[in-house]
């Protein structure tokens, strides 16, 4: 992705979520000239990747297939300093844009519609060779056990909500309107814990095509 698409992803949607008295830390508004002047104080930031991320999954059409999402807190369980057992982001999802088939390992994750339109999700069991089983799904939205078949799928309306178990592929997109999502998971490690059904890059390679506005989670300077 250009930088400047990022710039510019980041800025509207800080306006979006103002009009929605969303509200996200401090650290979510600091430039990289703030960032450079940042001790060690702010070393769980850093460490544990909080903050922005937006990418395409390097496939080059953020529009089509990406997502943007804002980790507001994640723990490490190889650092006892940051043992917390727990993650939450913000997730949003454009119409139609693609969130590409993936389970996890070992996160379990609820993910929530906070609202916007629709958010549809694409459900199958993974086999014990990780490929698309055709057995049926059981999930549980807002505390009611629902059943649906290999490669069925289900809607949340805003307020509603999922929870995903490891080992369940699952894509999702945003169906009528932008969607403003949330994760509230086990602790989350992107560097080893997704496995995509097609290969796919996690973050995206940047063309530095103006300076930054804002640094993704994993573009933070060493600490002062
Ligand atoms: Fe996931």
């Amino acid at each position: 992705m250009k930088r400047s698409q990022i710039n510019a992803l980041i800025k509207s949607t800080v306006g979006w979520l103002e009009e929605r008295h969303v509200f996200l830390p401090p650290f979510a508004y600091w430039t990289p000239a703030e960032w450079a002047k940042k001790g060690h104080e702010y070393d769980e930031i850093r460490e544990n990747m909080l903050g922005w991320d937006v990418t395409d999954y390097g496939q080059g059409n953020f529009d089509d297939v990406g997502l943007l999402l804002f980790t507001i807190r994640n723990g490490n369980l190889s650092k006892a300093e940051f043992a917390k057992p727990y993650a939450e982001k913000m997730l949003i999802s454009q119409v139609d844009q693609i969130s590409p088939n993936h389970f996890h390992w070992n996160k379990m994750e609820d993910i929530i519609n906070r609202g916007g339109g629709k958010l549809f999700l694409q459900l199958w069991n993974a086999t014990s060779k990780e490929a698309l089983a055709d057995t049926d799904v059981t999930v549980r939205i807002d505390g009611k056990v629902c059943t649906v078949p290999a490669g069925g799928s289900v809607l949340l309306a805003p307020g509603e909500s999922i929870t995903l178990t490891p080992g369940i592929y699952h894509l999702f997109t945003a169906k009528e309107e932008r969607v403003l999502a949330w994760e509230v998971s086990m602790v989350n490690d992107d560097l080893t814990d997704n496995r995509f059904y097609e290969t796919q890059e996690r973050f995206t390679t940047i063309e530095e095509d103006e300076p930054a506005e804002y640094l993704l989670c994993n573009e933070y300077p060493e600490a002062k």
